[in-house]
């Protein structure tokens, strides 16, 4: 159904006459958007899986063990989609051993998992800063803060025209909002999103991120702070008990629709496409969070019984076990330090877990050598393959 979502404005970039879309503030509106016959099947169905990773996430002792690990993935791959190569060994490598050489993918991905507990900390501490512009830039000054991201003005919001898509200005998918009006229609977004509104808060939620990415406030970044917001708000607005869901899993296998559908909502006010194509998402984000939840509960619980099965066995050894979850790769050095002992005993522990086959070196070199929970590492890492160009 046709529906009018913005206007536009003919400005000047490089030399050529663009149109430029200024979003209107949302609700969507004439006609407002109803979740009702397939849409209201969808969210059902949507709300549903998300209940199931809830629940999946209190499998485990420590809910810790799975955010650990999903959170990565989600930076991972949500990094991947505009074209970071590095993958989730790198980056659980890189945690591990703390190398200073850190490249810069790997570095991007890091500043991602930064990025997400630094906005969780915010928000959940009563002094800390609501949901709002300032925090998303100060979220955007994390995520692109460091070796690459100097020249794209990290935590501020741009102050000249961009373009999705293109070489030039000229052949652009897409112009985004002029810099000019940027503040104004963010400052919307932020009302609305404080703003009661009868729509469910997962239809919100999605809606959220497309007016985002429309608005594309900084010269970079957009789409993982975007998607990182729908992670927020799921949790802020009681669907997620903890930021389990790795939407971009289904955000990159469906990445052209995802782009399409983006741009539809501009270009034809389609946001019941959007909205369909969003549940379906997060339905298949959340299914595939609960079964990879529970393949990590049974294989962890399959090394504990290999681990207290054998007749190298220590408690330590144990203690160390129960803490591979949210250290799946571990040295010499870190192992000491989480176990709290000398180096003899913590190498004298990885080797009983060697021997044991829960760790592997991975290295093969004889010095700095690097401990890897691997079988673990192997589950998680499904679909985080760098897929290579587009
Ligand atoms: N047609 C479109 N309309 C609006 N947003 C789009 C469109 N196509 C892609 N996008 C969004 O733009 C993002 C890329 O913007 P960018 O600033 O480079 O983000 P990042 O560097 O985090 O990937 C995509 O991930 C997607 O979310
Ligand atoms: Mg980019």
């Amino acid at each position: 159904m046709p529906r009018i979502t913005g206007t536009y404005r003919t400005t000047e970039v490089g030399g050529e006459r663009v149109r430029a879309f200024i979003p209107y503030p949302l609700p969507p509106r004439e006609p407002a958007l109803v979740v009702d016959g397939d849409l209201a099947a969808l969210h059902r169905d949507a709300v549903g899986a998300l209940e199931q990773l809830n629940v999946a996430g209190t499998m485990v002792p420590s809910p810790g063990w799975f955010i650990y690990g999903f959170v990565r993935k989600e930076a991972v791959i949500s990094s991947q989609i505009e074209g970071t190569q590095a993958t989730l060994q790198d980056v659980v490598l890189f945690e591990a051993t703390r190398r200073t050489d850190r490249p810069a993918d790997v570095e991007e991905v890091c500043n991602y998992v930064d990025t997400l507990a630094m906005v969780r900390q915010e928000l959940a501490d009563a002094s800390g800063l609501p949901l709002c512009v300032r925090l998303l830039c100060r979220a955007h000054g994390r995520l692109m803060g460091g070796v690459r991201g100097a020249e794209k003005l990290p935590g501020e919001v741009r102050r000249s025209q961009n373009w999705i898509g293109g070489s030039r200005p000229g052949n652009a998918r897409f112009m985004p909002p002029p810099a000019d009006v940027v503040p104004e229609v963010l400052g919307d977004l932020e009302r609305w999103l404080h703003e009661g509104d009868p729509l469910p808060p997962l239809v919100r939620a999605g809606i959220a991120h497309v007016q985002f990415e429309t608005i594309h406030p900084f010269l970079d970044g957009n789409g993982r702070i975007g998607r990182l917001l729908v992670v927020i708000l799921l949790e802020r607005w009681g669907l997620l008990a903890a930021p389990l869901l790795y939407l971009s899993v289904a955000f990159k296998r469906h990445r052209q629709e995802y782009y399409d559908r983006l741009g539809a909502v501009r270009t034809d006010g389609d946001w019941e496409g959007w909205t369909g194509f969003f549940l379906r998402c997060v339905r298949e984000a959340a299914e595939d969070g609960v079964s990879t939840a529970r393949r990590l509960h049974t294989l962890i619980g399959g090394s504990r019984r290999l681990l207290t099965g054998h007749k190298d066995a220590t408690l330590t050894a144990v203690r160390l076990f129960e803490l591979l979850p949210d250290h799946p790769m571990v040295t010499l050095q870190s192992a000491a330090a989480l176990l709290d002992t000398s180096s003899p005993t913590a190498g004298k522990t990885l080797d009983v877990l060697c021997r044991a086959g829960v760790l592997r070196e991975v290295t093969g070199r004889r010095r700095d050598r690097v401990y890897a929970f691997q079988s673990y590492l192997d589950v998680l890492a499904e679909d985080t393959g760098v897929s290579g160009s587009e």
